[in-house]
């Protein structure tokens, strides 16, 4: 994992007060609701007075504080971003927790030695997040990431690192033939925003990050609902789909996923208000010999 996402850092140079209070000052009057921290960070970041008038010109113009900065702060990672690529939400550390927690059970149930490892394909990998902050949580793990945007698929590489593999294209469609019926876990954090939902969002989503990142059709289900379709074909028995969802869109989604063969349930994070559909592919009845009643 050498060039992937790393741990995060403080070490920008130091700065006069006045320098910081200068720009705690801009970003409150453009309207930073966080301005104190903002300011930190673009201190913490430049390296001179004159980068950090530039980074501060581009945060008040209303770019994403990660487009400024380069990175994003995801499960205690530094994940690379370029200008365009989808930020990663907080919330989507709930998609984490979730498949690392059931990579652990289904390893402690097999009674699986340390030497074996996981499959696992993040699809809709934006700067590959995700799959980078499973692979830092569970280092067994074959990682592959698929994303249409070719930007996305850049930042995702450098994010997971030369153990992992990343590919441009439509969900499954790239994916090598053998990961077929092989794969433990599906993460996707998909679009999923409701299309007449878009022009709600605020700024930074709805104009900085592109309509492929965010709409998800007329209900926002369109991307998960080809995802569950596909699911059962590279799912190993017994491997599990987990998608993001809105609270809203968790019933309708486990419906999907049950539609293609999947046993679902709904997940939910009351404390950061994230909802992941978790689908298992069943594994299939047993019928090799049995014992006959005299033994
Ligand atoms: C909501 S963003 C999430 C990115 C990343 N999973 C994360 O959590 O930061 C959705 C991503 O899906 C990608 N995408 C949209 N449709 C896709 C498709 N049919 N196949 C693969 N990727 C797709 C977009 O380019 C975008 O990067």
């Amino acid at each position: 994992l050498t060039a992937a996402a790393g741990p995060l850092r403080d070490d920008g140079p130091s700065t006069s007060p006045c320098a910081r209070s200068d720009v705690v000052a801009r970003l409150r009057a453009a309207g930073c609701v966080f301005a104190e921290d903002e300011a930190e960070m673009l201190v913490a970041a430049a390296r001179t007075p004159a980068e950090l008038s530039s980074l501060v010109g581009r945060r008040v113009a209303g770019l994403p504080l990660e487009h400024v900065l380069g990175w994003a702060d995801f499960c205690g990672l530094r994940v690379t971003l370029e200008p365009g690529v989808f930020v990663p939400r907080r919330r989507s550390e709930f998609l984490v927790r979730r498949a690392a927690d059931l990579l652990r059970r289904s390893s402690a149930e097999a009674g699986e030695d340390q030497g074996a490892s996981w499959t696992v394909v993040d699809l809709c990998c934006g700067s590959g997040a995700v799959g980078a902050a499973l692979m830092a949580a569970e280092p067994r793990i074959e990682l592959h990431a698929v994303d249409t945007d070719p930007a996305a698929v850049r930042c995702a590489r450098r994010n997971v690192g030369t153990g992992a593999r990343v590919y441009v294209g439509d969900l499954y469609a790239p994916l090598p033939a053998r990961l077929r019926g092989r794969v433990d876990v599906v993460v996707a954090n998909a679009p999923y925003v409701p299309r007449r939902e878009i022009e709600l969002l605020p700024p930074e989503a709805r104009v900085h990050e592109p309509a492929a990142a965010l709409d998800g059709g007329e209900d926002g289900l369109d991307v998960i609902r080809r995802i569950a379709a596909g699911a059962s074909a590279w799912l190993a028995p017994g491997g599990h789909l987990l998608a993001e969802t809105s609270e809203r869109q968790g019933p309708s989604a486990a419906r999907a996923f049950a539609h293609h063969a999947l046993h679902a349930r709904v997940a939910r994070s009351k404390g950061s208000g994230a909802t992941v559909v978790v689908g298992a592919r069943p594994t299939p009845p047993y019928t090799g010999p049995t014992r006959s009643p005299s033994g």
